[in-house]
């Protein structure tokens, strides 16, 4: 009984933590085959990301290696937080100065695509907006409230959101109106968090690929050596009958 319990509770946990929000999602499209993507999401995680949240659990060395980049190209472009190829990626900001900065400690991000569901971080990376009553001045449909301030602005631009009643009155999110307009057009910022949701998933699970890859070879091999093992089996048996 209480190892079913225990399951249930497992089971149970993500859905809770999922929000309270019920808003729609959109599908990040993610395909861990496609390394140029990864790459470009790489570089805005590392630029736009790594400055307030860490992902420790993950070197600079095996995201090169994995994602067909040069050890130089990484050192030289990508690692402002450390100087050591091998090290893994932490972040300068102490977890008390960030609490004092933001009201809350930005989460460590290695496996956020894990415990949120990469969606749910493409849906909310692409749903900041303008709201005066916060300290950090926007808001988010999915996460009301966050303390995370709109670190993409200068891409996507400021957009406000219109809400209307639902049927039971309560406030219904609607849709997205852009006020200023940033660097990109919707369709590049929609790209561009398609590219570091896509990297976020690969952070959450690197050896994914690799074990696909490896699961593929272990069925051709079982393959061939069922087939070989029944021409044995009929080599022994054949004067027997
Ligand atoms: C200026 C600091 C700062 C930067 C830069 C920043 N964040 Fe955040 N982020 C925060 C804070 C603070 C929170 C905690 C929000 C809360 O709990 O209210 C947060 C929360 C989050 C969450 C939600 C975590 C959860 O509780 O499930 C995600 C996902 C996230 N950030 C992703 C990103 C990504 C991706 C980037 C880069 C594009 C980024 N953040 C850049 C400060 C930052």
């Amino acid at each position: 009984m209480k190892k079913l319990i225990i399951a249930l509770m497992l089971f149970a946990t993500p859905m809770i933590s999922m929000g309270s929000s019920s808003a729609h999602l959109d599908s990040a499209g993610v395909d861990l085959g496609d390394k140029e993507s990864l790459q470009r999401g790489f570089k805005y995680f590392v630029n736009y990301c790594l400055s307030c949240h860490s992902a420790k659990y993950q070197r600079f060395e095996r995201t090169a290696n994995d994602l067909g980049l040069t050890v130089e190209d990484v050192k030289q472009n990508l690692m402002f937080t450390a100087d050591k190829i091998g090290s893994t990626m932490d972040i300068a900001l102490k977890p008390k100065e960030a609490t004092g900065y933001f009201g809350v400690t930005p989460p460590d991000l290695s496996v956020i695509t894990r415990a949120r569901g990469s969606d749910w971080v493409y849906t909310y990376l692409r749903s900041f907006y303008l709201d005066e009553s916060k300290s950090t001045g926007v808001n988010n449909v999915i996460f009301p409230d966050v303390g995370m301030p709109h670190v993409l602005w200068e891409l996507q631009g400021w957009q406000e959101a219109r809400f209307k009643k639902n049927e039971h009155g309560q406030m219904e999110f609607e849709k997205f109106e852009l006020v200023k307009a940033g660097s990109m057009s919707t369709e590049e910022f929609d790209g561009a968090i398609h590219d570091l949701v896509n990297f976020m998933t690969y952070l959450g699970d690197p050896s994914q690929m690799e074990r696909k890859a490896l699961g593929i070879k272990v069925i051709l091999f079982l393959l061939v050596l069922f087939v070989l093992s029944y021409l044995l089996k009929k080599e022994y048996w054949k004067d027997i009958h």
